[in-house]
């Protein structure tokens, strides 16, 4: 198959927003106990965070970690994770049907942020709690000093405040298996509400809307519409979910994942829009995708909990190559929509359908998924510069025709560098690849990665870690054209400089 690109420096969509290099810690599982938090191991820190999982974190390139969910916010008190550790209750935890210890609270998490030099996106229960109990954990973490939970947390060792500015108004909470499940009209009068709280406090806080749990909620669209109606003036963003896998052995379809987000996030900023557009206000509502990634839920589904127990090792999705190509293709669909997507969180970081597993008391190690992920933080610089695709096209099952070859560039006019991200879905016909770059001068070949395997089934597992890593390519650079072959369900990066 043939394939061509045309990429022009001054076509810009808008900025790299680094804040789309995000990812997500819930107390679920094991991503928070025997994940980023394990005194004991061999390489725990001071605090207990594990020294193997935060150096993954730092080199995958994560800029920021919502916290601490995800369905167990919507049955959190914060109150329990503060003060000394050995007087914090263990509660049942209703969401995973697991214990919680409350040995990390918001305290410790903001620590481990520091650590890991990401920002925290804090999410407040709307679930089963309101207004009242949004402020009081604010007031805990963001207040100065000089009131009771400020000194609370002066008292707890933190002097200073943790300085939150992003913050989520509850979770999920138009799906029935959310605790606290509302209707989108409960929903937006409690975040607007909550809002403006929050706002009394500190102003210039930037809040997160619940949009729909996927596009496939029977309330998709007409939630969005209502929500917004009822909180426009008050938030800042909506936010998005959407998790993908091969259904019923179709992997053509679960290839084309990245044209159904394209799609979803299309469909959120006209919904926003249309209600902007009603309600005559010039602001323009941006979107927080703050929960995506590949996920096989149905295995989940097939595998009911009953026990009560600490750390469960739940949704531990030992990824492949496969599902590694079809992450770095979904990060080419939040690079394309910088314009609006000013957010997004891959979930979750460590063991719980994370690039990161660790093993409790033994190593960590970087999934398939993982590579994609860090090439891309690492390299995608400056401006996001559209595309111009032709592309054969192949059908899909569930998502009709669509192009094989999906791509986007980012250009930074401080160092030169243009970075070509690019994708063939195609599961047997490798991609001869034209790109066009006469636009941009006499440039070289500074790197060029690509992650395939001859199987695309291939893992990386405790025994053989780096089974699949990013191999480097061959690109040839003639008459302002460059050429490379880009192999079968295969993810490659390119900076040319
Ligand atoms: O990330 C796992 C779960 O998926 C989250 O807790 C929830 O928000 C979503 O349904």
């Amino acid at each position: 198959l043939n394939a061509s690109l045309a990429l022009n420096p001054d076509y810009v969509i808008a900025p790299v927003r680094r804040r789309l290099f995000g990812s997500f810690v819930e107390h679920m599982g094991r991503c928070v106990y025997t994940g980023i938090y394990e005194p004991g191991h061999p390489t725990a820190d001071e605090d207990g965070f594990r020294g193997d999982v935060l150096e993954l974190t730092r080199e995958m390139g994560v800029e920021l970690v919502r916290y601490p969910g995800g369905n167990f916010v919507s049955g959190y008190r914060w109150e329990d994770g503060v003060g000394p550790v050995s007087q914090r209750p263990v509660r049942r935890e209703l969401a995973w049907h697991s214990l919680e210890t409350n040995e990390v609270g918001v305290d410790e998490f903001v620590r481990w942020a520091r650590k890991a030099d990401v920002e925290v996106m804090y999410a407040v229960n709307l679930g089963t709690r309101g207004v009242a109990e949004a402020l009081d954990v604010h007031e805990y973490m963001n207040h100065e000093g000089g009131t009771h939970l400020s000194d609370l947390r002066r008292e707890h060792g933190s002097e200073k405040p943790h300085g939150v500015k992003l913050w989520c108004l509850g979770n999920e909470l138009d799906g029935p298996w959310q605790l606290g499940h509302k209707t989108a009209h409960e929903y937006g009068r409690l975040a607007a509400e909550t809002a403006r709280a929050l706002r009394q406090a500190e102003p210039d806080l930037e809040l997160v809307a619940c949009g729909s749990s996927s596009s496939s909620m029977p309330t998709f669209g007409e939630w969005e519409s209502t929500v917004l109606e009822l909180a426009y003036d008050e938030v800042d963003h909506i936010s998005l979910h959407a998790y993908y896998e091969v259904l019923d052995g179709d992997v053509d379809s679960f290839l084309a994942s990245a044209a159904d987000m394209d799609h979803f996030i299309d469909s959120v900023v006209a919904t926003a829009d249309a209600v902007g557009a009603r309600l005559k206000s010039k602001k323009k509502i941006t979107l927080s995708f703050d929960e995506w990634n590949v996920w096989y839920m149905k295995r989940f589904q097939a595998e009911p909990r009953t026990e009560w127990e600490v750390a469960p090792r739940v949704i531990e999705d030992q990824y492949d190559v496969t599902d590694a190509v079809v992450v770095g293709n979904l990060l080419i669909s939040l690079l394309r929509h910088s314009d609006r997507v000013a957010v997004a969180c891959q979930a979750q970081l460590v063991n719980v359908i994370a690039p990161i597993r660790s093993e409790p008391g033994g190593p960590a190690w970087r999934q398939t998924t993982f590579h994609p992920f860090a090439l891309t933080s690492r390299l995608a610089r400056g401006q996001v510069l559209r595309v111009e695709t032709s592309s054969p096209t192949y059908s899909t099952q569930r998502f009709g025709d669509v192009p094989v070859v999906d791509s986007v560039a980012t250009h930074d006019e401080e160092t030169g560098d243009t970075v070509v991200f690019v994708v063939n879905r195609h599961r047997s016909e490798p991609v001869d690849l034209t790109v066009a770059l006469a636009a941009f001068g006499d440039v070289e070949v500074a790197e060029a990665w690509t992650v395939h395997d001859p199987d695309g089934s291939a893992t990386n597992t405790e025994d053989d870690p780096d089974r699949v890593v990013p191999r480097p390519q061959t690109a040839t650079i003639a008459d302002g054209d460059l050429r490379v072959v880009l192999p079968p369900v295969s993810w490659t990066a390119l900076r040319l400089t």
